[in-house]
């Protein structure tokens, strides 16, 4: 589904992504892993179309996405999660979903131009995905609070479903566990499984807890100080010397760390 052609990154004088070639495939859920300050936020950054690349291509399905834009790729249906706006806290839950524009509005929306009637029925199959959503994702006794006074994971969750609303094809997750409490990491867990099982979402995401990834992801990749050192399964490369060396920190890429 992603194609990842010799993407180079450049901040000043740090290469953080160092001619990264990779394959995303379709129907899985690809884990990213690697040491702190290893690229792997700056590689998602690269292909969700926050950062500019150096040099290289990305392919979405075979089609050059190479630096488009956020919102195009969100067409196209490329989705990278983020964390609720601050100016959203004050929104419900379930109006925190709604305010996601539909990824296909083509039609609809000119139904909606056209015919002012159709308006209502629009905002009504809005409120239903949303409902949807939150029942799929077991949010609907919180659907009523302002998204301001739920969990970390809750909003975790909520940041899941606001994808959702989109109907991607291929979701990028950074970190999505950060601070979140092990019973909540494992119903995200389970929420991106049967979204991997049930809906056919891909996912790519990027995650320190090796369980987690142990239990979600295959194949898994591995970066350290730009690169990729290895892919395969989880066993194979927990037994790779290389991947072993990087995670203790002995390998040349520690000194580039500009922190
Ligand atoms: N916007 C930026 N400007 C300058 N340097 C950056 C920027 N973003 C990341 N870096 C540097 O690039 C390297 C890779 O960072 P990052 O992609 O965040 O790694 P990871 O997500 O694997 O921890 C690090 O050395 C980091 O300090
Ligand atoms: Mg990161």
């Amino acid at each position: 589904m992603i194609t990842v052609e010799r993407l180079c990154k450049r901040f000043g004088g740090l290469v953080a992504v160092n001619d990264v070639s990779l394959t995303i495939q379709s129907g899985k859920i690809t884990g990213l892993i690697g040491p702190n300050g290893a690229g792997k936020s700056t590689l998602f950054n690269l292909i969700a179309g926050r950062y500019q690349p150096t040099s290289g291509r990305v392919l979405l399905d075979g089609a050059d996405i190479t630096g488009m834009p956020p919102h195009e790729l969100f067409a196209r249906g490329l989705l990278r999660t983020f964390q609720i706006a601050h100016e959203f806290s004050t929104l419900t839950v379930r109006e925190n979903l709604m305010v996601v524009a539909p990824r296909h509005p083509g039609e609809r929306l000119f139904n909606v131009w056209l015919r002012p009637g159709l308006v209502r029925q629009f905002d009504h199959e809005i409120r239903q995905k949303a409902d949807e959503v939150l029942e799929f994702l077991k949010l609907d006794h919180i659907a009523h609070l302002p998204a301001g006074n739920i969990s970390g994971g809750q909003k975790k969750l909520l940041e899941l479903g606001r994808t959702m609303m989109a109907e991607p094809k291929i979701v990028f997750l950074d970190e999505v566990g950060a601070g979140v409490n092990r019973t909540l990491l494992y119903e995200i867990g389970d929420a991106i499984i049967r979204l991997n099982k049930e809906r056919g979402y891909t996912f790519c995401l990027v995650e320190h807890d090796m369980d987690f990834i142990a239990q979600l992801c295959d194949p898994v990749i591995v970066m350290a100080g730009g690169a990729v050192m290895a892919e395969g399964t989880v066993a194979e490369v927990k037994s790779n010397q290389d991947v072993i060396e990087a995670y203790l920190g002995h390998g040349p890429k520690q000194k580039r760390q500009v922190k």
